[in-house]
């Protein structure tokens, strides 16, 4: 399984902040943005991953990730030209995918909860054609909505409709087989302008071939896309953290415990930021004395305390 973080886009919600950098390496509270869907997909345990930004951004991602190494992993990064759409995705990383199945997120997609790593690494088992995640929102008319049946059967999607016909949104999750690349290429574009990823579930929905998981009320699903919505993530992120004392989306902490590095080079890479919060962190993960207890209370692997027995 290979993983894409699609980090490109306009980011016009958020001007002036984006009008010289793009939006994914703003911070979210202590960390950039891209951090957050960087760590669902290692969490996931993908380990080659594929950076698609744009011309005048990817430097400034390899700046800040490299080739991945430091996280145990592997990094690539390819352009995406103009803001296409979601599906465009695919045919920029072809010859990456090769003929493995793959995962998307999108850059400023945060999730967060208890059990969720375990169930995207059951989806990822036991994926066949297409997954998706549903989660209820306040406002469906924003996202790609799918609507059920009682049997909790998918009977459609529709991409920013005037009137819903559910409060399921679609995540910016998406895990697909190899024939992603061939429906995308087949896509046509909609009346905004793009190749619409809702069109692409469409293509394996009408072949009875889509999965749509629900996250219940125990997750979190933000899109940083706005001030307000970047703002309240930044304060999500920052009230968890402080009363749990782990931090979200740590890379080095989830490659540690993936066996990715080992506590050695933890402590080089906290010793070399000793001088703010992360690289305390990093140092008393390496001295792992305050997290042994939680762990062995709670039996369960401490990364973000959300792996449950596999
Ligand atoms: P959007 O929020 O739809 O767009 P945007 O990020 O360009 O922001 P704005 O609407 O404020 O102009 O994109 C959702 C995510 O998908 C975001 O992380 C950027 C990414 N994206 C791309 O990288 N390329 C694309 O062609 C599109 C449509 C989105």
């Amino acid at each position: 399984m290979k993983g894409i973080i699609l980090a490109g886009g306009s980011g016009s919600r958020l001007s002036p902040s984006t009008n010289s950098i793009n939006k994914h390496l703003l911070a979210v509270y202590d960390k950039p943005m891209i951090y957050y869907p960087l760590s669902v997909l290692m969490l996931g345990g993908m380990k080659e991953i594929m950076i698609i930004s744009t011309p005048y951004d990817r430097p400034r991602f390899e700046e800040l990730l490299g080739d991945g190494s430091a996280f145990g992993i592997s990094l690539t990064y390819k352009e995406q030209s103009e803001p296409n759409g979601i599906p465009e995705a695919f045919i920029i990383a072809e010859d990456f995918i090769g003929n493995d199945d793959v995962t998307l997120i999108l850059g400023d997609n945060i999730f967060y909860g208890q059990g969720f790593t375990t169930l995207l690494r059951k989806a990822i088992k036991n994926h066949h054609y297409a997954t998706v995640f549903g989660y209820r929102v306040k406002d469906p008319e924003r996202f790609g909505v799918v609507e059920f049946d009682h049997l909790k059967k998918v009977i459609s999607l529709e991409e920013k409709p005037e009137e819903p016909k559910s409060d399921f949104a679609v995540t910016g999750l998406y895990i697909y087989d190899n024939r992603c690349i061939d429906f995308a290429r087949k896509l046509s574009f909609s009346k905004r302008g793009e190749l619409e990823i809702t069109d692409l579930n469409k293509e394996y929905l009408k072949r009875s071939q889509l999965d749509v998981q629900l996250l219940g009320r125990g997750f979190a699903w933000m899109d940083a896309g706005t001030h307000e919505s970047l703002f309240d993530a930044a304060e999500f992120v920052k009230n968890i953290q402080q009363r749990q004392g782990f931090k979200l989306a740590c890379l080095e902490e989830i490659s540690y415990y993936m066996g990715y590095i080992d506590k050695e080079t933890l402590f080089k890479k906290g010793k070399s930021m000793e001088k703010n919060d992360y690289g305390k962190y990093l140092l008393e993960i390496a001295d792992r004395k305050h997290t042994q207890q939680y762990w062995e209370a709670i039996d369960r692997n401490p990364m973000l305390g959300l792996v449950e027995n596999e």
